[in-house]
């Protein structure tokens, strides 16, 4: 039977998050319903109350978590009820171009649940990312449970749902950072942190964090960055020059999604470098480059889907990683809140106040 239980939804854009009544179906063929144990709080969920990732309101935000299987629909193999699971927002099809030629980190026809959650006037709900995760029971895809020792806690398995891994895989997938590189990361939110997380574990030697806020900047230091740069105050172009023998770096990570950030990477960026944008733009957004110049400057300017990642592979790995002391997720969790203050934490992710609010239910 459908169950009902409180989640945060945003119903127009730009206004005040609210907690509603959800409706959760049972799960239908394929699917799964997951008790949330917890849930980051990721810029991309701010984005989508802004309308700044489509108009289909309302959604149901949340989208960084992990969980426990209370149910499985039929068909479903991969999870059973009690495991416990870390949510993804890119279930590998197998069937699809891009999985037949044997890149299922890149599939082009990923899903999510075919039911809908909706709320208790039958208002069919947008999951964020297809999960919908700031509530306290969800219906998604089984493919999109990933197991995982249940050993760690949920408030820090869950952000390798989205931002963890989309910045370490930023710098380890994408970015394919090497021992000895130089690395710059724009943009030290969960995400940056993440890509200097990545970096360290790769073997780069030079970290150049960059960002407008100092605090953002110390904490960078926590994660492995060797040098700080406030691009507020000091070009970061000509900062991560001077600090890699007047070169530029060989792997420039955008984690905020700006032109002129973008910009900043691109020029900052060693002959034959790489750029990787793992930040998210604006629709509105445009991007002016001198042509040239991409072909001058030689190597490859990529993007970064949720860090090129393979849950059913990156996901335990990066478990067993933290377990060992090599990889300090635990650091990224700045405060536990509750479902209620969802809107608060945004405010203080604006104001740059916290890395991740995480929702403990
Ligand atoms: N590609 C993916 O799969 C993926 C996954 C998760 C998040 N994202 C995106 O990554 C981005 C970062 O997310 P987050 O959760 O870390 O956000 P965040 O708000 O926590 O961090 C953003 C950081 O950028 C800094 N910043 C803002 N403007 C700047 C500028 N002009 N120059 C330098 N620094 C600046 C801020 O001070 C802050 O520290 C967002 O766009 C988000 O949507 C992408
Ligand atoms: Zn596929
Ligand atoms: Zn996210």
């Amino acid at each position: 039977m459908a169950q009902q239980v409180r989640g945060v939804v945003a119903r127009s854009k730009g206004a005040p998050v609210t907690i509603e009544t959800i409706v959760i179906p049972d799960p239908g063929p394929g699917e799964a319903v997951v008790q949330v144990q917890a849930c980051g709080v990721c810029h991309t969920d701010l984005h989508y109350r802004e309308g700044g990732i489509n108009d289909e309101f309302p959604f149901l935000l949340g989208h960084e978590a992990a969980g426990v299987v209370e149910s499985v629909g039929t068909g479903v193999t991969n999870v059973q009820p009690g495991d416990f699971v870390i949510l993804n927002w890119r279930a590998v099809c197998g069937t699809c171009r891009s999985c037949l030629k044997g890149k299922p980190h890149l599939c082009f026809s990923t899903f999510n649940a075919t039911q809908k959650m909706t709320l208790t006037d039958g208002t069919v709900l947008s999951p964020a990312l297809g999960i919908g995760a700031f509530v306290e029971k969800t219906l998604v895809a089984a493919g999109q449970c990933t197991k995982v020792d249940p050993n760690v806690p949920a408030a820090t398995a869950g952000l390798l749902g989205c931002g963890v891994m989309a910045g370490i895989g930023a710098a380890i997938n994408t970015g394919n950072v090497g021992r000895g590189d130089s690395v710059a990361v724009f943009g030290c939110g969960g995400v940056g942190d993440a890509a200097i997380a990545g970096a360290l574990l790769a073997g780069a030697t030079t970290i150049v964090a960059v960002d407008i806020d100092d605090r953002k900047l110390e904490w960078a230091k926590g994660f492995g960055a060797t040098h700080t740069c406030n691009s507020a105050k000091v070009d970061p172009v000509e900062f991560i020059r001077s600090v890699t023998g007047g070169n530029g770096a060989d792997v420039c990570i955008d984690a905020i999604g700006h032109p002129t950030v973008y910009k900043q990477a691109f020029e900052a960026r060693d002959l034959a470098g790489t750029v990787v944008l793992v930040g998210v733009p604006r629709p509105d957004m445009t991007l002016e480059l001198p042509f040239i110049e991409v072909f001058g400057r030689g190597g490859s300017l990529k993007s970064s889907w949720y860090g090129d990642c393979l849950p059913s592979r990156d996901f335990p790995m990066l478990v067993q990683l933290h377990q060992q002391g090599r990889l300090p997720l635990d650091k990224f969790v700045s405060e536990t809140i509750s479902l209620d203050a969802v809107e608060e934490a945004f405010h203080k992710m604006e104001r740059g106040e916290v890395l991740r609010s995480v929702v403990v239910l």
